[in-house]
C-alpha cells in the first residue's frame, strides 16, 4: 500500500473543487471547433506563455510530437539533448511516426547543451545529410531550471542558422517559479512551447501546445492524424483552466517541500543528494545499502522511482510538508 507517493507529480488526483469544475464545464464538439471551454483554455495558456495561439492535446508526448511534425518533414532533423523527453522518453515517435531524424547531443553537467556542440551538429546543405530544421530544448530538465541567459543564447544561435525552436515546457511553470519570472519569460523566442497540465498543476489529463498561429494550425491537423482530435473535451479543459487559476502559485510550496526533503535526506551519510531547483530531487544511495533501503521504503508505503542508479523523489500537491516529515521519519528508522 502506498502511503506517500513521491514517484512523480503525475500521480496527483483531481481535487473536489477541480472535479466540480469538470462537472460544470460547458462543452461542444471540439473537432468542429465548438467547445468553448477548450477555446478558453487554449487562449489562456497562449496568453500566459506570450504566444498567439494554443492547441489542447491529450498528452505531453502527443504535444511534443505534433510540434516536431509541424516544424519538420520527412528527412528533416532536430537537434536535441540526450536526456530530453522528446528524444529519449517518447518511444522514438519523431523518427517512427514523423520520419524525423534526431540529432542527440550530450548535456553539460548543468543540463545545458554546449552551444559549440549545437553549432557543430548543424549540417551544411549537402545531399549527404538530413536537413537540420529545429532545435528542441527542455525546461525544466530533470527538475533543473535552466538559466534564461542560456535559453536566449541558444535561441539566438538557432535563429542565426535558420533553425526553428521548440521548448518542451512540460514543467515551464516550475522553471518560472524557480527563476522568479513569469512563464512567458522562459518561453521568449521559442516558436512553439508544450505545457503539461497533468504534472505539478494537478489536472488529470492534458497539455497545451502554444506558438505562432500558422504553426498551431499545422499542429491541429497533425493532432487529428495522431488520433488526438477529441469531442466534448471541455470536461478536461475545465480541469486545465482550474489548474492554471489555482495551482500555479502553489508550485513554490512543492519546491519548498523538495528542499525540506533534500535537507532531511542529506543528514544520512549513505545518501548523496543533488540540491533541487524545483520539485524533483535525485539521490544516490550508497550501493551497499541501496537494495535494503528501497525495500524498507516500499514496506513502509513510501513510493519513489529509481532510474540510472539514482532515486528520484518528486513533490507535488498531494504530498505536503507533513508527508515529507513522515517519509523522513521512515528513512531515519532505517539508518538508526
Ligand atoms: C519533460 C517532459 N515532457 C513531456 C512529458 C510527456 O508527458 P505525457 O506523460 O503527458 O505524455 C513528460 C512526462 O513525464 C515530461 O516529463
Amino acid at each position: 500500500m502506498i502511503r506517500h507517493d513521491f514517484r512523480s507529480d503525475t500521480v496527483t488526483r483531481p481535487s473536489p473543487a477541480m472535479r466540480q469544475a469538470i462537472a460544470d464545464a460547458e462543452v461542444g464538439d471540439d473537432v468542429f471547433g465548438d467547445d468553448p471551454t477548450v477555446k478558453r483554455l487554449e487562449e489562456r495558456t497562449a496568453e500566459l506563455l506570450g504566444k498567439a495561439a494554443g492547441l489542447f492535446l491529450p498528452s505531453g508526448t502527443q504535444s511534443n510530437l505534433a510540434a516536431l511534425m509541424a516544424h519538420c518533414g520527412r528527412g528533416d532533423e532536430y537537434i536535441v539533448g540526450q536526456m530530453a523527453h522528446c528524444y529519449r522518453w517518447e518511444a522514438g515517435g519523431a523518427a517512427v511516426l514523423g520520419s524525423i531524424q534526431p540529432q542527440p547531443i550530450a548535456h553539460q553537467a548543468d543540463g545545458t547543451l554546449a552551444l559549440a556542440d549545437v553549432q557543430a551538429a548543424i549540417k551544411p546543405d549537402d545531399p549527404h545529410f538530413a536537413r537540420t530544421r529545429l532545435l528542441a530544448l527542455e525546461n525544466t530538465l530533470g527538475g533543473r531550471a535552466l538559466p534564461l541567459s542560456y535559453m536566449r543564447d541558444a535561441v539566438d544561435l538557432a535563429r542565426r542558422h535558420g533553425l526553428a525552436t521548440h521548448l518542451d515546457g512540460a514543467r515551464v511553470f516550475n522553471a518560472a517559479t524557480s527563476l522568479g519570472v513569469p512563464a512567458a519569460e522562459v518561453a521568449v523566442g521559442f516558436d512553439t512551447v508544450s505545457v503539461c497540465l497533468s504534472k505539478g498543476l494537478g489536472a488529470p489529463v492534458g497539455s497545451v501546445l502554444v506558438g505562432e498561429a500558422d504553426l498551431i494550425q499545422r499542429a491541429r491537423r497533425i493532432r487529428k492524424m495522431l488520433g488526438g482530435g477529441l469531442r466534448q473535451v471541455g470536461i478536461l479543459a475545465a480541469a486545465g483552466l482550474y489548474a492554471l487559476e489555482h495551482n500555479v502559485t502553489r508550485l513554490a510550496d512543492d519546491h519548498a517541500n523538495a528542499q525540506r526533503l533534500a535537507e532531511g535526506l542529506s543528514a544520512f551519510p549513505a545518501m548523496t543528494v543533488t540540491p533541487p531547483d524545483t520539485n524533483i530531487l535525485f539521490v544516490a544511495v550508497a550501493p551497499d545499502v541501496a537494495d535494503a533501503f528501497n525495500a524498507h521504503l516500499k514496506a513502509h508505503g513510501i513510493a519513489v522511482t529509481s532510474t540510472y542508479g539514482l532515486q528520484r523523489w518528486v513533490t507535488h500537491l498531494d504530498v505536503d510538508a507533513a508527508a515529507v516529515d513522515a517519509a523522513l521519519d521512515i528513512v531515519a528508522a532505517f539508518f538508526h
